[in-house]
């Protein structure tokens, strides 16, 4: 086991949802924890700890400097990260036909290049340390979904970014290891990009009714200090990616059945 307790965990996009529920949830297992979104007062008042084991800082993982003064920060303040968890994202819904490029290129620059930016900064004490470096993905960086084709890029993207770090630092002792959430609480949907780049401003979700962001949280702690390789967690996704798998071209209308019946689907138009 690879106990958290002690370890410095970085973890980007802390103000909301999954990423809020990782960091409280690796306080209380022992760590110190240095979080990072892109308003430090929201990020504050989301958390509500004042604590030397907690680093506070205003970062937009889109934006490369900020990335390194983030690891930076962590680095200075604790002289190691030990474990990096690239949890902040957005999402988007809307026809790729009538989405603004605008909407695809933020989605790569945020969920991609984030990842790619905090991992690049963190990687040296990571390896030293014979620590982790996580991906926060989704069934969507599996299995393309529609009316999300940024998302599913800057999933895929991610996944084989974090596929090929792995296989680099196979014999260093550090580990990389992502997970793909089902349907979970949080505020994504409410943000997601519209074709022109607006926050949709609703969910077409029930989120009551989804896995809550402090058991995702959990499943994905629970997986690195067991240094799983990957983690798909609801029984929805297997079935998804396995059915990609194995029939393909069943598992197209089956997803674009699925997407279809969500609330003022964008696939309605098709
Ligand atoms: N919820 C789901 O159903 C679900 C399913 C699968 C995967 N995921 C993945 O889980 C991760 C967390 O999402 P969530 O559901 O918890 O969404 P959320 O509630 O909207 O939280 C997203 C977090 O990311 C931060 N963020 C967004 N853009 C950022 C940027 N440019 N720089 C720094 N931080 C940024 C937000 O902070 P600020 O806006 O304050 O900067 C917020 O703290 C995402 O990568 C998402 O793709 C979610």
């Amino acid at each position: 086991m690879y106990l958290l307790k002690d370890k410095v965990v970085a973890i980007t996009g802390a103000s909301s949802g999954i990423g809020k529920a990782l960091a409280t949830d690796a306080l209380s297992r022992g760590a110190k924890i240095a979080i990072c979104a892109r308003n430090e007062a929201k990020l504050r008042e989301a958390i509500g700890i004042d604590s030397p084991n907690v680093l506070y800082v205003a970062a937009d993982v889109s934006k490369e400097a900020d990335c390194q003064r983030f690891v930076e920060a962590t680095l200075q303040k604790w002289g190691r990260v030990d474990v990096l968890i690239n949890n902040a994202g957005i999402s988007m819904r809307a026809l790729f036909e009538h989405a603004d490029l605008q909407v695809i290129r933020e989605l790569m620059d945020i969920n991609f290049w984030g990842t790619v930016y905090c991992s690049k900064f963190a990687v040296k004490s990571i390896r030293e340390n014979k620590g982790a470096i996580v991906g926060v993905s989704s069934i969507a960086g599996f299995r393309g979904l529609p009316a999300r084709t940024g998302y599913s890029a800057s999933k895929f993207a991610m996944q084989g970014f974090l596929e090929a770090l792995r296989t680099e630092l196979l014999h260093t002792g550090a580990h990389v290891m992502w997970v793909s959430p089902g349907f979970t609480a949080s505020n994504i949907r409410n943000v997601a990009r519209s074709a022109d780049g607006s926050a949709q401003g609703e969910t077409p979700l029930d989120e009551g009714k989804l896995m809550s962001a402090e058991q995702c949280a959990a499943i994905i702690l629970d997986g690195v200090e067991k240094r799983k390789r990957t983690i798909v967690m609801t029984g929805q996704g297997k079935l998804t990616v396995w059915l990609n798998k194995l029939l393909p071209g069943l598992a197209d209308k089956l997803v674009f059945n699925h997407f279809l019946t969500e609330p003022n689907s964008p696939l309605k138009g098709y």
